[in-house]
């Protein structure tokens, strides 16, 4: 049972209940136009305290879709945030509100302290370095969408393993299906965190690999999932500029994949994949997108219990 629930971390739900959603998911894009009430009089809240463009507008666009209606900020000093007020005063007091609440925030663990005082259900739409389960909603329904399935793919992830909160919750959903095996392309200084190799990938006896040039291992690849280097999160700005532009996928590295390799992003991009790749047809990150408005109307659907 799905409704009344927070979707905190992607293994918050059972493989069951990621399937139900991305069932939904994927008959709403079929056919959106079919779903157009199927929230109406309910409020969505959406709570960015850290810019976003394709989580905040497609939560707001799948709620708009479904009927409901919108409030929220994106601009924390436009909330009584600036005034001091807690994330615990804050979500209690939208509680009162708004049936549902999505919310970004730049430190780890503020949408689960969010949950923790909320009478109604929190979606954390990215908690700064940690995680981000609606990215990866999006990329499952993505893959599933395109592959049919989410078994038997050699998944490489590239740029910064980090602070890339997506690829922390894609490695630890994608680790719960069968046969999958990760390829882990980052300089030394991004790598993936231990709590990922060791908590998800070593506990799970799943096979990965540590690298640091994408040319050597594209071609073995069923996914590349592409990331940006996370630049609000460094320390030192000297060192995002060196590393910012460790890797550039383009036209020559597209030319060693296979045919049919999946090329993701969650977006934004900076400079990590070239705009020649858009063209080829194993580019993927315009219909993720796409499918993130889908399967946020599904997850919404869900969480409010409506039919
Ligand atoms: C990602 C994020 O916010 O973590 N963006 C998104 O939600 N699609 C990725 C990123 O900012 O690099």
């Amino acid at each position: 049972m799905l409704k009344g629930r927070h979707l905190i971390d992607p293994m918050d739900f059972t493989l069951e209940e990621i399937e139900e959603i991305l069932e939904l998911g994927k008959d709403i894009s079929k056919d959106p136009e079919k779903f157009t009430h199927l929230c109406d009089g309910k409020i969505l809240a959406t709570l960015f305290y850290e810019p976003s463009t394709r989580t905040r507008f497609s939560f707001e666009a799948a709620m708009l879709r479904l009927g409901g209606r919108v409030i929220g900020f994106s601009e924390p000093n436009s909330s009584s945030t600036a005034k001091g007020e807690s994330i615990a005063d804050t979500i209690r007091t939208i509680s009162c509100y708004a049936d549902i609440a999505a919310m970004r925030h730049p430190k780890e663990g503020s949408s689960k302290i969010a949950s923790l005082y909320s009478t109604i259900p929190v979606i954390n739409a990215g908690d700064g370095g940690h995680q981000h389960p609606t990215q990866t909603l999006t990329d499952l329904l993505t893959i599933k969408s395109i592959k049919g399935n989410l078994n038997n793919n050699i998944i490489g992830v590239c740029g910064d393993l980090k602070f890339g909160r997506t690829v922390h919750s894609l490695i630890k959903a994608m680790s719960r299906y069968d046969n999958n095996k990760f390829i882990l392309i980052s300089p030394k200084e991004l790598k993936v965190p231990d709590y990922i190799t060791k908590e998800v990938l070593m506990k799970k006896n799943i096979e990965f690999l540590e690298v640091e040039k994408l040319e050597e291992v594209i071609e073995k690849l069923d996914i590349l999932y592409m990331t940006r280097v996370q630049r609000e999160r460094f320390f030192n700005e000297e060192e995002y500029i060196r590393l910012k532009d460790s890797y550039i996928l383009d036209k020559g590295k597209m030319s060693l994949a296979k045919e049919d390799i999946m090329v993701l992003h969650p977006l934004p991009r900076v400079n990590e994949i070239d705009y020649e790749v858009d063209e080829d047809k194993r580019a993927c990150y315009f219909k993720q997108a796409k499918y993130g408005m889908y399967v946020r109307m599904a997850l919404i659907s869900k969480l409010l219990g409506v039919k």
